[in-house]
Parts: structure tokens; C-alpha cells; sequence
């Protein structure tokens, strides 16, 4: 089950023919601290009975990729790195994450997720988000283990994940940018946690007070840039192991569509109007292909661009931080956010 072998090498930090001995140094510490976290929150998933537990562990044991705990590692180097609350800490982020998968499948009529049918699917939609809740407890509970800051941080957290959530949900005002009401979606459902990660990392290790601000600065952005290449991932489905055109289907305007529709030309509207059709009438084979022509299309080029220059301003709010290895490993996670597949 654990994919902390592959995960930094994943997120682009072990470059084998480049690195130096101090870098080799820092990846092997980072594997070996979501290894660490992995194994700890195996055993922290139990809560009395083994039906419980097998749907309460269903996501966690089908993978992921250990996004947030690993960000959490890299910015605990900043302070003490040895520190066992750091493993804590990713724990949480960890399971905040994997509670919010099950509720936002639900949301989103999603089948499939880290490669595996979701849980509402094999059980059922009461079941899922009812285990989301009992996940979210044991995250608040071993959050209690980390303090009052902690505590405060992931409600503040988690209450901005929820109006992300809740805005997506139910779509911008009449008279709001539908871009600028998307972008601030993105921040509120998913830079919040991976600003959040970041902080984690400075708190549970030590790490100077004046590196929080950046480095929350840097989560959120780079959580942006995440959110808006896994809605062009969307739009491909395969290695992601999540369906194809799945937002948009779902009613969810993600920014490649939303660029679609402001602009003016023919070929666009014609896609557009294709894509409605297709799916008012409920019809896959024509609604994949179009999908594939938006993937195509220069507003897709525009939205990876878009994404690019969230992560380029991630990491000027870098600029601050001491110059070492944490701040490369940061760097290099900046773009390997841009760059990934899955
Ligand atoms: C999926 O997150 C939900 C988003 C916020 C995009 P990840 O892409 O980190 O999902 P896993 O943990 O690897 O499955
Ligand atoms: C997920 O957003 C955000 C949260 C779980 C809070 P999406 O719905 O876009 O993510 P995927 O694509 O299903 O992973
Ligand atoms: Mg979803
Ligand atoms: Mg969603």
C-alpha cells in the first residue's frame, strides 16, 4: 500500500544525475517522513469495529499522493526536522484531506477516485459522508494533540474549505465574474489545506515566526496552481484515476470552459453550445469527444499558462527565506505541480 517510496521522486525532488549528497540527504529524510506518517495513521484508523474500518480506510489504503504531508516535511526543515510532531501534523493535513474526498465525491457524482470506485458508489451516499464526518473527528482529536494553535488553525481551515465547497456548489452571483468567483473557489477549497500544510510543517518543527507569512503566501498559490491543473487533468481522466470530463458534465465550469465561454469567436461558441447539447442529452460518446477538443483548444494552453503564473508568484513569496536546500525542494514542487500527470 505505501506510496511514500515513490512520492518525492514523484513531486521531482530526487533529480538522480544532478543531485548533490545533501540533497540525496533531504529526499531520503522526506520519504522517510511520509513513510513515517503513512504508518502512523494506518494505526490511527481504527475506530472499534472491522466493517468501520474497512470503509473508513477504504481511501487511504487506494493511495494518493501525499501532497500536503509531503509540503508539510519540506517546510518542516526550516525549523528542527526531527521533531516527532512533525509526523503528527502531516497526519492531520493527511486526513482532513482524505475526509473531504469522501464528502466532495458525493458532491461531485464522482465514480471513481485514487483508481478504485468511490465510496458512496460501493456503499452508499449516507455511508460516505457520515464516514467523512467520523474521519474529520479523529482529524480534530489528534489535532487536540498539538495544541490550541493547531486546533485554531484547522478550523479556520476547514471553515474556508467548506465555503470553497459550498461557493462551487452554488455558483457565482448574477452580477459576480464568473472567473474571479472560480479563482477564489480554488483558494477557499484547496489553498486553504495546502497553505495550511505548509504552516504545519513551520509550527509542529520550531521554525522562525517570520517565515509563517510566506510560506502560507506559497501554499496557497501553489494550491491554486494544484487545483487548476487537476481541472485540466480533468479533462483527461486515465492515469489520474478519476473519469473523464467529470466536472463539466457535473455542472462544475472549470477555468478551461469558463474561458471558452467569454470568448467571442465562433469556434468557441460553437463548442460551447456542442458541449451543452451533448450533455442535455445525455450522450458520452459525443460529450468525450468534445472534451477532447477542449483539452485541445488555446483556452486549455491559456488555463496551463494561467496555472504556471499562480506557481511563479508561489514562489516570489519565497524570496524572503534563506536560500538552501528547503527553498530549492520548494521550487522544484512548485513545478512539479504544473508538470504532473496524476
Ligand atoms: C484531490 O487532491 C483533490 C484536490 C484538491 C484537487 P490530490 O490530487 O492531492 O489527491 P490525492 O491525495 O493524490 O488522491
Ligand atoms: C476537490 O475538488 C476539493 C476538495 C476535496 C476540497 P475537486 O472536486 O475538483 O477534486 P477532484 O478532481 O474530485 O479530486
Ligand atoms: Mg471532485
Ligand atoms: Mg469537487
Amino acid at each position: 500500500m505505501s506510496h511514500g517510496n515513490s512520492i518525492s521522486s514523484n513531486f521531482g525532488l530526487a533529480d538522480a544525475a544532478s543531485s548533490t549528497p545533501e540533497e540525496r540527504a533531504l529526499v531520503k529524510r522526506l520519504n522517510a517522513g511520509v513513510i513515517a506518517m503513512e504508518k502512523s495513521l494506518e494505526a490511527n484508523l481504527h475506530f472499534g469495529d472491522a466493517h468501520t474500518d474497512t470503509i473508513a480506510r477504504y481511501l487511504f489504503e487506494a493511495g494518493g499522493k501525499r501532497v500536503r504531508p509531503l509540503l508539510a516535511m519540506i517546510t518542516a526543515e526550516f525549523g528542527d526536522s526531527t521533531r516527532p510532531e512533525i509526523i503528527l501534523g502531516a497526519q492531520v493535513v493527511e486526513l482532513i484531506h482524505l475526509a473531504t474526498l469522501y464528502h466532495d465525491d458525493v458532491m461531485d457524482d464522482a465514480d471513481l477516485r485514487r483508481g478504485v470506485p468511490t465510496t458512496h458508489t460501493v456503499w452508499s451516499n449516507s455511508v460516505a459522508i457520515i464516514t467523512g464526518d467520523l474521519l474529520l473527528a479523529r482529524a480534530s482529536s489528534l489535532a487536540s494533540n498539538l495544541g490550541d494553535d493547531m486546533v485554531k488553525l484547522h478550523a479556520a481551515t476547514f471553515e474556508r474549505l467548506c465555503l470553497g465547497q459550498l461557493h462551487e456548489t452554488t455558483g457565482p452571483q448574477k452580477s459576480a465574474d464568473r472567473i474571479v468567483h472560480y479563482l477564489q473557489v480554488l483558494a477557499d477549497k484547496t489553498g486553504s489545506l495546502i497553505a495550511s500544510s505548509a504552516v504545519v510543517g513551520l509550527m509542529t518543527s520550531g521554525a522562525p515566526r517570520e517565515f509563517f507569512e510566506p510560506l502560507r503566501e506559497y501554499g496557497e498559490k501553489i494550491g491554486v496552481a494544484f487545483q487548476i491543473i487537476d481541472d485540466v487533468l480533468d479533462l483527461a481522466g486515465g492515469e489520474t484515476g478519476k473519469e473523464k470530463g467529470n466536472d463539466i458534465r457535473n455542472g462544475v465550469a472549470t477555468l478551461p470552459i469558463l474561458l471558452a465561454r467569454a470568448a467571442d469567436d465562433a469556434e468557441s461558441k460553437s463548442l460551447v453550445d456542442r458541449i451543452d447539447d451533448a450533455i442535455a442529452a445525455n450522450d458520452d460518446t459525443t460529450f468525450d469527444a468534445l472534451i477532447d477538443e477542449l483539452r485541445a483548444s488555446r483556452h486549455t494552453t491559456e488555463t496551463i499558462a494561467r496555472a504556471k503564473q499562480w506557481a511563479t508568484e508561489a514562489v516570489d513569496a519565497l524570496s524572503i527565506l534563506p536560500d538552501g536546500l528547503p527553498k530549492q525542494a520548494l521550487v522544484r514542487f512548485a513545478s512539479r505541480v504544473i508538470d504532473r500527470t496524476t
